[in-house]
Parts: structure tokens; C-alpha cells; sequence
């Protein structure tokens, strides 16, 4: 499985140099869509970047498989914030979260495994909860396909291509809300709403 322990000392440098500022924009574009008050797991938040954009009276519970990306978030924690050193596979949810984030992390996993994660997601979260999913669009161009196989062979990314994102979260049941492109189209930003059934 990936493992991002061993370019978490130059990931933010890379991310910046080959995007600039474009994918924590992205990660940021919803969040001012969380109620006040609500219960938030970022799951694969990386070095905690995200946690400099979002404010407010937030309940955050932040996930990371990767003990040096974590490490690098607890650092620049400005909030209160329970940090989980887990993989979210293996995370049992002591509570149902009112809103989940996923910044640049359902794109790790194959067309066939986020069928699970997708599940895995609805079980953490509350009916009528929401879902704030930055990441590549599928249809990115050819550079952006070769730079993502630069990280998927530095982090060891069972996925060989971007899959379908935003068709497998519709299809697993969420409402699309809103969604911004950035890149032309190649990153995008979503906010979903689970529909309880
Ligand atoms: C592509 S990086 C994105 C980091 C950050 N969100 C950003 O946009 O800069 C993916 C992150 O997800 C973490 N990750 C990968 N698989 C995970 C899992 N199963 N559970 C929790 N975190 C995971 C990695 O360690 C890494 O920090």
C-alpha cells in the first residue's frame, strides 16, 4: 500500500513547485460550508496545510497513515485537533462525523478499492452529512497524468491512472452540492451531501 513517509520532508516543496498554490486553494474552496459546532474528520489531511485555512468552532479529528506527514501537521496545529495516526481502512469511528474531507485522497486508491472506501465513508458519517472532496479530475492532461505517476512511483499508489472520483461518490449515493474547477478543469472541488435513505 502507499507509503508517503519517505517524501514527507519534500512533499509541500514539490506540490508548490510543480502547482503552486492551486491544490490547497482547492482543498480550502468549501470550507467555510461547515456549520459551526460540527464534528470534522480530515482524513489524508498530509502536513496539516488544510488546518491553517479552516476556522471556526470545529470538532477536527485528523487522520494520517503516514507518521512523518503527521508528525509535520501536529506541528502547525493552530486549533484544537485530535490527531489519529491510522489508516482510515482500519479506523473505527468512535462517533458518526457531521462533515468528512478528503483533500487529494480518494485519487490513491484503484476504481475497485474505492468501492469500499465509499462505504466506509457513509458509515462514518451522519445521514445528511456532508462530503468536501478536493482532487484530479480523470479527464487531467497528459502532464498532469505523467506527474501523478511521478508520485504514485515515489509513494508506492497501488492506482495506475486518476479513476473517476466524483462519479463514484455520486454513485455510492451523495448529492452533488457545488463543485469548482481549477487547472483548466484538471483539479476539481466538490461539496457533496449524503442522501439518507
Ligand atoms: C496525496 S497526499 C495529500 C496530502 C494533503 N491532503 C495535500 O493535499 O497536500 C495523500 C495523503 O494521504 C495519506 N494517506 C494515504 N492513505 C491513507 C489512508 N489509508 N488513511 C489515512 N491517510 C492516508 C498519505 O500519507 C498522504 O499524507
Amino acid at each position: 500500500m502507499n507509503n508517503f513517509d519517505g517524501i514527507a520532508w519534500c512533499y509541500d516543496f514539490v506540490k508548490r513547485l510543480v502547482f503552486g498554490d492551486v491544490l490547497d486553494q482547492a482543498s480550502a474552496h468549501f470550507l467555510s460550508k461547515i456549520p459551526p459546532g460540527s464534528k470534522v474528520l480530515i482524513i489524508g489531511g498530509g502536513t496539516g496545510r488544510i488546518l491553517n485555512d479552516i476556522s471556526g468552532e470545529l470538532q477536527i479529528t485528523y487522520l494520517e497513515k503516514s507518521a512523518n506527514m503527521l508528525r509535520r501537521a501536529q506541528k502547525r496545529q493552530s486549533t484544537s485537533v485530535d490527531f489519529e495516526h491510522i489508516d482510515f481502512l482500519d479506523f473505527q469511528a468512535p462517533q458518526k462525523f457531521d462533515c468528512i474531507i478528503c483533500p487529494f485522497f480518494l485519487d490513491l486508491f484503484t476504481q475497485e478499492m474505492l468501492g469500499n472506501v465509499m462505504l466506509k465513508l457513509k458509515e462514518s458519517m451522519v445521514p445528511g452529512g456532508q462530503l468536501l472532496v478536493a482532487d484530479f479530475s480523470h479527464r487531467s492532461s497528459v502532464l498532469l497524468k505523467v506527474m501523478y505517476l511521478g508520485f504514485r512511483a515515489l509513494s508506492n499508489i497501488p492506482a495506475k491512472s486518476i479513476p473517476p472520483i466524483q462519479e463514484m461518490i455520486t454513485f455510492s449515493g451523495f448529492h452533488l452540492i457545488d463543485s469548482t474547477m481549477f487547472l483548466n478543469g484538471q483539479v476539481f472541488s466538490s461539496h457533496f451531501r449524503h442522501v439518507s435513505n
